[in-house]
């Protein structure tokens, strides 16, 4: 028996279960929310759907009821508000800081073996102020951001290069901030045919650009946070742990040395399965990328110093 609990049952936790369920991630998912009837209401309109698609998974929904969440393999927290036209994800920091340290600690109290997954803005920070309230070891705390900025990544590749994103590789590094990421054109390829030798360098340089302000394009047009990819994406970083893939996914993970930086937690390569991150996965930067990384770690360290503790 897997399970998993998404905290938050707001549009990107609910469109994590929904996807998670659908791809039969795990045999349960218990979403918990504090708006009364909320989780109660998607899951049974998410169970609904059950013969319609084929889907075996279990959904429950629960009001601030912990017990549900009782043993859960993973654990998704998205709790917090999410940013709003012309905001940056950093000015989250003040009011979510405190729900992520309630909620993990709730969380903990019940699945003490959980690997918990963040996804509540702003994501580095949020994950770091995880590590410093819970103690747990940095295997079993993997912030999101990574592969939704990645996926974001492949799909403007994609229409640049007027391809199917699935034949599109690339990957994004650093924070998760309009700033702060680092979209690796140097390895973007489409079916190993580098990117850089298919589009000029101008081409290549807007959609890095658009890459890194994906997130608040979507919030403009949105008028809040997006939520289709970042929920497939917390999807595809728990699927990957539960059922051990050994992938490598960019997520943020505590950083002990890797790619020159420590105390922190920021976008690296890493490989996923059952232990959570397995492992951080160094690749050699050149001098223009290691400058990047510098600059960005620089940002989150910045960011982190407005934590409460
Ligand atoms: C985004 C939010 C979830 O990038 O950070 O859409």
């Amino acid at each position: 028996m897997s399970k998993v609990t998404v905290v938050g049952a707001g549009n990107v936790g609910a469109t994590a279960a929904n996807v998670m369920a659908i791809r039969e991630v795990a045999d349960e998912v218990v979403m918990i929310d504090i708006k009364e009837g909320v989780s109660e209401g998607k899951a049974m309109d998410m169970m609904q759907t059950a013969n319609l698609l084929d889907m075996n998974t279990r959904i429950k929904g629960v009001t601030n009821d912990y017990e549900a969440t009782k043993d859960s393999d993973v654990v998704v927290i998205t709790s917090g508000i999410p940013r709003k036209p012309g905001m940056t994800r950093e000015e989250l920091i003040g009011v979510n800081a405190g729900i992520v340290k309630q909620v993990t600690e709730s969380v903990l109290k019940h699945s003490p073996n959980a690997i918990i997954v963040c996804v509540s803005n702003p994501m580095d920070t949020m994950t770091y102020l995880i590590h410093k309230i819970s103690g747990l070891p940095k295997n079993r705390i993997i912030g999101m951001g990574g592969a939704l900025d990645s996926s974001r990544f492949k799909y403007y590749l994609s229409q640049a290069l007027n391809a199917n994103p699935n034949e599109v590789e690339g990957f994004v590094i650093g924070g998760h901030g309009d700033t702060t990421m680092i979209p690796m054109k140097r390895f973007a390829a489409l079916r190993g045919v580098p990117a850089t030798t298919l589009l000029d360098a101008e081409t290549m340089d807007k959609v890095v650009a658009d890459t890194m302000v994906g997130g608040a394009t979507l919030t403009k047009l949105l008028g809040t946070s997006a939520w289709y990819a970042p929920g497939a994406a917390t999807a595809e970083v728990v699927e990957a742990i539960i059922h051990d893939q050994k992938c490598i996914i960019p997520c943020s993970a505590l950083v002990e040395g890797e790619y020159g930086e420590s105390g922190l937690c920021i976008g690296v390569p890493c490989l996923l399965g059952k232990g959570g991150i397995e492992k951080i996965i160094e690749i050699e930067l050149n001098e223009e990328e290691k400058a990047l990384f510098a600059k960005s770690a620089a940002a989150v360290r910045k960011t982190n110093e407005a934590l409460p503790c």
